[in-house]
């Protein structure tokens, strides 16, 4: 949440702090701003909404200066309007301060402030930390690094910090806890971003600090120290990402870019750990490394939020059933505040698109202290929680811009099968026979993906007869279930629809009592081992005249003649379907979306990496 981005160098910092921002702006659409640092000036630019309307306050400004800082915000002190956009200046106007996380002693801080005369421009806590700086630094006269140190020592919470002063015109300072921040090494100069596509196209070589370190940045040298003010030497990378990664490639939308890249996405999650033309299971290092880790496992907990819980449900029915390992599936928000038992050996399973995400990243600590052992299953290469994982595996699925996770949803239930699959494999859990079946199967499905992705017009029409639509009801079983969840938070996040995904038998406790004529209900309807049954539940529905809309494998008649809508799925192993019904639940919720004329990469309120609990 909240993008950060920083320049120094001799280059014009504007432009590169602009474009970082528009890369950065999935992160939190509520304001935006930039502090340029010229000949011992601040220069303050900020505006409530979205880069473009900073953009258009800026026209006509002179924006000279070779050191800046900009954010885009996700708001959480205080509401989203030009005052409580970052960046922020010191009360003596000296010191400006960016600032993504949230500062938890805030209150206290700001009393101390208040006590000694402080003013606040904002409702922020940010504006608060940045005061305090000053206060430690006046009071005790003490160096602005000095200053730094003392304060962050005091704080709690979450953070990271660029800081801008007058008084040291040539450095930008930065620190973090919690928060990501990546450095970009240029010639002479260098960039500072939440991710690293603001530095694409400028430097392939990059550093990501640590937890508790602060960043003394010059034009031709930088130093790393911890918060006793201990040297630190970073670890230098080649930053692999290539910038079409991150552009839209024709496409109106990303999130239209990012589903219709699955095909590809989907056979870069594979690559390398099976065979892609006889899907055997390849024992390749990475895969090796996982099994070992869980062959043991007396049982393995996934801890995950929102999408990546909804994949995490599906691994727990994936495991269990092949590898046959007990799984418990636990929300990271409430699992980091409850007293949980971690036995010798549990594995704690993170699961998250960004690595970033704070709760997961906490309740990842919690486990980490009680002696479980972590993996973690992770998009964004470099992030937080592979680093602080004993074994990881990426999903290789590429940037995923659009804030709603499509791609990476799938990635994450690619490397959950193969898991499965190679535990299973290695503790005999399952004949090979069903092994090989589910390796051929699993290769053919980025060419099905292709297949149902061309029912994208198909969906384009019936979505029409349903944008009045005020709830939905998705309905599952089985290993459609977590689909369902994730049908269902999928519309609400596109199309402000309220949705709910329930398993579909447990209808009739309750949630039946929605059902009349305006309801749509989608069932998904696959063959599988519960296909008798939900035809029942459908019939249930039927009959109190809720419209359904369903998801049958190709050549069923029967789903199709209780349905008002058909979506028709290739036919594919039962484990395998829930790969192939998201795309479906996926584009329906887009052109919902589109249809309603709403913004579906950056759907109000939300922001694609939660970095603040
Ligand atoms: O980065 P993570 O996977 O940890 O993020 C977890 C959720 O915030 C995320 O899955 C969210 O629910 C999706 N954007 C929904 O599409």
């Amino acid at each position: 949440m909240c993008g950060i981005v920083g320049y120094i160098g001799f280059k014009e910092a504007f432009p590169i702090l602009l474009k970082g921002l528009k890369r950065l702006e999935y992160r939190g659409y509520d304001s935006s701003g930039v502090v340029l640092l010229e000949e011992e000036t601040l220069q303050l630019f900020k505006k409530k909404g979205k880069v473009k309307e900073l953009e258009q306050f800026v026209e006509g400004e002179q924006l000279a200066g070779n050191i800046g800082i900009g954010h885009t915000r996700w708001a959480t002190h205080g509401v989203p309007n030009d005052l409580n956009a970052h960046p922020h200046l010191s009360f003596d106007g000296n010191m400006a301060m960016i600032h993504n996380g949230i500062i938890e002693n805030y209150a206290n801080l700001k009393q101390i402030l208040v006590d000694n005369g402080f003013e606040f421009k904002s409702e922020t806590d940010t504006e608060v930390l940045l005061n305090y700086i000053q206060f430690l630094k006046n009071k005790d006269l003490l160096s602005l690094e000095m200053a730094l140190q003392q304060a962050l020592q005091q704080v709690k919470g979450t953070y990271c910090i660029l800081l801008l002063s007058v008084d040291e015109p040539n450095v930008l300072f930065a620190a973090r806890k919690g928060s990501p921040l990546v450095i970009g090494i240029g010639k002479n100069e260098f960039f500072l971003a939440s991710d690293a596509t603001p530095l694409l196209g400028y430097t392939n070589e990059v550093f990501y600090p640590n937890n508790e370190e602060i960043i003394i940045l010059r034009r031709h040298d930088y130093q790393v120290i911890n918060f006793n003010g201990e040297q630190v030497t970073p670890v230098i990378q080649e930053l692999l990402m290539e910038e079409k990664a991150i552009e839209k490639g024709g496409f109106d939308h990303y999130m239209l870019k990012e589903m219709y890249e699955q095909p590809e996405s989907f056979t870069n999650c594979l690559r390398g750990r099976i065979q892609l033309d006889t899907g055997t299971l390849i024992k390749t290092e990475d895969i090796r490394s996982w099994v070992s880790l869980f062959q043991k496992a007396p049982r393995i907990i996934i801890v995950s939020c929102g999408s990546s819980w909804h994949a995490g449900l599906l691994g727990e029915y994936w495991i269990e059933e092949l590898a046959r390992i007990p799984v418990e599936v636990e929300y990271a928000s409430e699992f980091r505040y409850r007293n949980p038992i971690i036995y010798p050996g549990d594995i704690v399973l993170a699961i998250s698109q960004s690595g970033e995400t704070a709760d997961t990243l906490v309740a990842l600590e919690k486990a980490k202290d009680q002696g479980a052992l972590i993996f973690s299953i992770v998009n964004v290469v470099g992030s937080s929680i592979p680093r602080m994982s004993d074994a990881y595996a990426y999903t290789h699925s590429g940037p995923e811009i659009g804030v709603a996770s499509t791609k990476t949803f799938l990635g994450q239930l690619g490397v959950l099968m193969l898991l499965a699959m190679s535990i299973a494999e290695e503790k005999n859990s399952i004949s090979s026979e069903r092994i090989m079946t589910l390796g051929k199967e699993m290769i053919r499905l980025p060419h099905l993906i292709e297949e149902v992705l061309k029912q994208h017009d198909h969906i384009k029409s019936v979505v029409k007869s349903y944008t009045s639509a005020t709830d939905v009801l998705f309905l599952g079983r089985g290993y459609n279930f977590p689909i369902a969840l994730e049908g269902a938070l999928k519309l609400k996040e596109i199309s402000y629809i309220h949705a709910e995904g329930y398993p579909a038998a447990e209808m009739k406790h309750g949630p039946i009592a929605l059902v009349d004529e305006h309801l749509p209900v989608v069932f998904l309807a696959t063959k599988d081992n519960c296909y008798e049954k939900i035809i029942s539940n459908i019939q249930e529905i039927k009959a109190r005249g809720g419209k359904i809309i369903a998801l049958a494998t190709e050549g069923d008649q029967i789903v199709p003649a209780l349905a008002k809508d058909t979506f028709f799925l290739p036919e594919t192993d039962e484990l395998l379907a829930p790969f192939l019904n998201v795309i479906v639940l996926q584009l329906f919720s887009y052109e919902m979306g589109i249809q309603k004329g709403l913004d579906v990469d950056q759907p109000r309120n939300l922001a694609k990496s939660v970095t603040v609990e």
